[in-house]
């Protein structure tokens, strides 16, 4: 029988400001449970004595990376899929030259910047790129950034690897043109591969991008965050997007409440 500790309530208080100053996720009393069996795995996994002497390790600027780490991969929900919510990738094979009349500097360096801001697993920047190399005219290098605060999610993504089941999300065309079959698993190809970086990077912190994006994904993460965190987030990703620049939110998420700048477009996504 595995021995779970009990989280207090205090102590559950202090581990859901920790979170929030982390990584501006906001845990409510729901996820009280959730959260404790994260902890519980950890100090299995670390040998850590207990959940108080975890949340002292966490604060300190001591703290082992990999106990740290491996917290921010717990902490955070990774769902995704290849042609998650499809009709943005619809968006873009139907619109790319509205988007190519209205960003002018992308003919004109021949390049386009794309950011997948929580890419988890990488199945979000993959599909970014598979859809704009089949619908950008061939001058043109696609360069796509993807990050998220999870550093396992980012090594998953690297290899580019997906069991089979993954491919029941991804339609025969893309799958024969831009993945390998290696039997036990799909491998994304080279050519693909090449376009993205991948980066660990916490959406918390100052942009510190020199040059501008010509389109942003920010989905299915804004979520986890209350509305304040939301709102300074959508002023960031306002100022790293170039003019007439595009943002794509999940579709469970919404800019409604808050006008900001950017023009709305069709639901959930702008432009700047
Ligand atoms: C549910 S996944 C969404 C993945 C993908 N964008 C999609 O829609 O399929 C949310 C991702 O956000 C990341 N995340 C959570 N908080 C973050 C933060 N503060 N900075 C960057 N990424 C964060 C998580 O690690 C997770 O991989």
């Amino acid at each position: 029988m595995i021995f779970n500790y009990e989280i207090s309530e205090e102590l559950f208080e202090k581990y859901r400001q920790l979170i929030f100053d982390m990584l501006g996720i906001h845990m409510n009393n729901t996820k009280k449970e959730m959260v404790s069996t994260k902890i519980n795995k950890i100090i299995r996994r670390h040998n850590i004595e207990s959940a108080e002497k975890l949340y002292e390790l966490l604060l300190s600027s001591k703290s082992d990376r990999n106990v740290l780490e491996n917290f921010v991969d717990e902490i955070t929900i990774h769902k995704t899929n290849f042609f998650r919510e499809d009709n943005h990738f619809e968006f873009i094979k139907q619109n790319i030259n509205f988007i190519l009349d209205n960003i002018k500097r992308i003919r004109q360096n021949k390049e386009i910047r794309v950011w997948s801001s929580a890419c988890s697993t990488g199945e979000e920047p993959y599909t970014i790129a598979m859809v704009l190399k089949e619908c950008l005219p061939i001058d043109i290098n696609i360069k796509i950034l993807a990050t998220d605060v999870s550093s396992g999610v980012i090594s998953t993504a690297q290899k580019g690897q997906y069991s089979i089941d993954t491919s029941d999300d991804i339609k025969p065309f893309y799958l024969q043109r831009y993945f390998k079959n290696n039997g036990e698993y799909y491998e994304i190809k080279p050519d693909i591969k090449k376009l993205i970086t991948f980066r660990t990077f916490n959406l918390m912190n100052d942009f510190p991008f020199k040059n501008k994006f010509d389109i942003i994904f920010s989905r299915n993460v804004m979520i986890y965050f209350n509305i304040e965190t939301q709102g300074e987030l959508i002023h960031k990703y306002y100022n790293s997007l170039i003019e007439n620049g595009i943002l794509f939110i999940g579709h469970s998420e919404s800019l409604t409440q808050r006008q900001y700048k950017l023009k709305y477009l069709q639901p959930t996504v702008y432009m700047k």
